[in-house]
């Protein structure tokens, strides 16, 4: 068992010892928003004061981001939950390719360093195993503002024109509601020259977060939450302090389909109910009772009832929770239909599934459960962080003990997940070799 370390001193060769059978009790409590905290980490680069996030989670990407910042000079603060970000010396204009590819969020930065400083260069960020990723919206939206934008040699350079190199708000409709597109092009535009729209934003929570968050250190945003959003343009922003990170919405998800998987009634909190509601009605779909007051969430899962999902831009259901849901279809009655909309190549956990005993099927982006009475422990790799969870899942409910390595990918979106599985009744352990 690992402890007291943090998530970025667990080394790689590590793999979870989960063995199902167990029903858990008592309340899983959820941690600050993943998502939320890299793109809020970024904005710290548009003002030359202290910014200070609090309910910061404790996870190997945002020690990279951190990593990443502190490259381009900003000097970076943690202690407990908190992070205070000062960006008033910054020495470097482009971030290393090796820390850039392991953290596609710190892509985004290039919008907050071009509004601050007038010129960026970034390095493309990888794909990885979901999907090819592309950042054609975020470099249209850039150009929108008037940069001029090359990509050579695996690297994007943006530059304002003119003296001041500022950029000009423009009208902006993206291809697609891309959550990093919109991010990236709010922080471009806070500082630009006049009003911006962007028309088919995203409407993620983490959006709203940031644009919160910009609009605390004196920007202009409004409509943030919904598909057109428009910046009036500041000649500066400032600091601020104390400002809080949303709970993660897909941990909080991951931990109701634990309860779900293992017929366990419990709490999660805190929840904000309106940033999971299309979860919610899913889990009431297949058979849970939910009882919510305030931020907490109250679940009693019943027999678990097969249901359809498609994954959707906010507010439909999240692609980040396909895999965690496909496991607790895994032992449903009857057959889902499951469909990945949003990535091309999101669906490499069912072959782990299948190696438990999971009755599925592909075709093309969909995924036919049908639900088997138990699944059974083995050893099982994730293939990305969400994957991860879901094998978690799989083996909480499976009889047995399941192997799960690839835990690099866990490590960085779930804040000591075996601790707090533990405090409920789970039998997790993190082994090493
Ligand atoms: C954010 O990624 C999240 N990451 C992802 O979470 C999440 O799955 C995704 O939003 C969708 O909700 C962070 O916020 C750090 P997108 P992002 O741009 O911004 C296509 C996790 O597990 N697209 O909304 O990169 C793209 O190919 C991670 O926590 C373009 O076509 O997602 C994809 O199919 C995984 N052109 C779709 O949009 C572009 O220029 C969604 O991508 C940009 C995106």
């Amino acid at each position: 068992m690992v402890v007291g370390v943090t998530a970025s001193q667990k080394n790689l060769t590590q793999y979870l010892s989960v063995t199902g059978g167990h029903s858990l009790h008592g309340t899983l409590k959820v941690s600050g928003a993943k998502n939320s905290t890299l793109v809020l980490m970024t904005a710290s680069l548009l003002t030359n004061e202290t910014i200070e996030l609090t309910n910061v989670p404790d996870l190997t990407d945002i020690h990279s981001m951190g990593k990443i910042l502190g490259s381009l000079g900003v000097v970076v603060e943690r202690s407990m939950n908190r992070m205070r970000l000062t960006a008033s010396d910054l020495t470097n204009a482009e971030p290393p390719y090796e820390l850039v590819n392991s953290l596609r969020a710190s892509f985004f930065s290039i919008g907050s360093l071009l509004g601050r400083l007038g010129h960026a260069r970034m390095p493309l960020p990888g794909g990885c195993r979901i999907g090819a990723r592309p950042v054609a919206e975020h470099i249209r939206g850039l150009k929108a503002l008037g940069a001029v934008v090359t990509v050579q040699h695996g690297v994007v350079a943006a530059s304002g024109t003119g003296s001041n190199q500022r950029l000009k708000g423009a009208p902006i409709i993206l291809d697609c509601p891309s959550v990093g597109a919109t991010e990236t092009i709010l922080m471009a535009a806070v500082l630009a020259k006049g009003t911006t729209t962007i028309e088919n934003a995203a409407q993620e929570p983490e959006v709203q977060d940031l644009a919160n968050l910009l609009n605390v250190m004196g920007a202009r945003i409004s409509g943030a939450g919904r598909s057109v959003i428009s910046i009036e343009g500041v000649e500066s922003l400032h600091g601020c302090l104390d400002y809080p990170v949303i709970p993660d919405r897909i941990e909080a998800g991951t931990f109701l389909m634990a309860a779900a998987v293992t017929r366990s009634s419990m709490r999660v909190e805190p929840v904000i109910p309106e940033h999971i509601n299309a979860v919610l009605q899913k889990l009431r779909d297949c058979g849970c009772l939910l009882k919510i007051s305030g931020t907490s969430v109250d679940i009693t899962p019943g027999d678990l009832i097969a249901t359809d999902i498609t994954t959707q831009p906010f507010p439909g259901f999240p692609t980040d929770l396909q895999a965690p849901f496909m496991a607790v279809m895994s032992t449903a009655k009857g057959t889902s239909v499951i469909s990945e909309r949003i990535y091309e190549n999101r669906l490499q956990h069912v072959a782990e599934l299948q190696r438990m005993g999971a009755n599925i099927r592909v075709e093309g982006g969909t995924a036919i459960v049908e639900g088997v009475p138990i699944l059974s422990a083995a050893p099982v790799v994730s293939s990305d962080l969400r994957a991860a969870a879901a094998m978690i899942l799989a083996g909480l409910s499976a009889r047995g003990t399941t192997q799960i390595s690839g835990l690099s990918h866990l490590d960085r979106g779930y804040d000591n997940i075996e601790s707090k599985l533990r405090g409920v009744g789970a039998d997790v352990e993190r082994d090493g070799f």
